[in-house]
């Protein structure tokens, strides 16, 4: 075990009390230079430790905290310098991308919470944002790209978030489409992509991607309104696994790795992620179908996504639809 490691169990183990620096050095058989190193380094790491005169040290949050330090240690060459916003607490990240948007941030940065006190979800949802168990970003991007793409973009985001949690954590995670990640029957993250568009050339001037992930399950669980359908990628927080800004670094990394790209290789990627293809699902009505088949009751089976990332269904009557957006249900295998 490394030597912060031994000092962090240790302010672990006296949480929320102080312990001197000659306390720590003399039950870790170090010296005092050693033990400020440490403390030195898992400051670095985002972990908040006070420290009083004549008291000692504290671990304050129980949590890792964010470290702009520690996200951008761990960014590649190309994008280290990228802009990052990093925060406590927000609204949303996506409103707190938007406004700095307009307040000329630039045309690429990325903004970072630890909570969310008005996080929303798709479809005018409420986002479930407590602080220290989930990670909230969002990037502002200027992509110029046409507005049928956007929904490409999404799909990008989903197959970037879903390889980033697979990089850190080693957890395979699905897509339920079109911007759900799922880990088995519970939804783990959620994308939300909101548009400053530019109406007369009906381009996207400024797409605003948030990516809501859930990490640990909150303290006395989720609320019941969502309990049932989320979930987190660990049941339970510990410090010692943190991964908090590994995984906040790993997003932005592959983010950015499919979007400079902005091609439609993730697609094949995205297929395989995919949670739906060969099952049975029940469609939510959805706009841009023929009315019948909007109303239509029953079930559908998943034949294929195409090239769009439209999902391409058929009716349990034998009729065959292209789904270009909306939501689905899995029912059954
Ligand atoms: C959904 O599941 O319907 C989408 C959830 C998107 C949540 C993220 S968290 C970061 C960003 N800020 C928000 O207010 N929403 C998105």
């Amino acid at each position: 075990m490394k030597t912060k490691e031994k000092v962090l169990n240790l302010l672990k183990s006296n949480s929320n009390s102080y312990v001197s620096g000659q306390e720590i050095a003399e039950s870790l058989f170090m010296t005092r230079a050693a033990v400020w190193k440490a403390i030195k380094a898992l400051r670095e790491d985002g972990h908040e430790i006070e420290a009083v005169n004549n008291k000692g040290y504290c671990l304050i949050s129980p949590t890792e905290a964010l470290s702009e330090l520690k996200i951008r240690e761990l960014l590649p060459i190309n994008i280290k310098d990228i802009n990052l916003y990093i925060h406590d607490e927000v609204t949303s990240t996506n409103d707190v991308a938007r406004n700095n948007y307009y307040e000329g941030a630039g045309e690429n940065f990325v903004v970072i919470s630890d909570c969310q006190t008005k996080g929303r979800g798709r479809h005018g949802r409420v986002f479930y944002s407590p602080k220290g168990t989930g990670l909230y970003i969002s990037f502002a991007t200027t992509p110029n790209t046409d507005l049928k793409e956007g929904s490409l973009l999404v799909a990008m985001t989903s197959v970037a978030v879903s390889r980033a949690i697979s990089d850190v954590t080693g957890i395979e995670t699905k897509i339920k489409w079109v911007n759900d990640i799922f880990l088995d029957d519970k939804k783990v993250a959620g994308i939300l992509t909101e548009a400053v568009t530019s109406y007369e050339a009906a381009t996207i001037e400024c797409a605003i991607i948030g990516i809501g992930i859930n990490l640990y399950e909150p303290q006395g669980g989720f609320p019941d309104e969502i309990k049932k359908k989320a979930g987190a990628l660990l049941e339970t927080y510990d410090l010692n696994k943190s991964f908090k800004n590994e995984l906040a670094a790993a997003v932005i990394k592959r983010f950015y790795e499919y979007y400079s790209k902005r091609d439609k290789e993730f697609i094949k990627e995205y297929r395989e992620r995919s949670n739906l293809l060969g099952n049975y699902v029940k469609i939510a009505p959805v706009g841009g179908l023929k009315e019948a088949d909007r109303d239509y009751k029953g079930y559908a089976i998943v034949k294929a996504i195409d090239d769009d990332c439209h999902l391409m269904v058929e009716y349990e009557d034998g009729r065959s639809v292209t789904l270009t957006s909306g939501e689905v249900s899995v029912v059954k295998y």
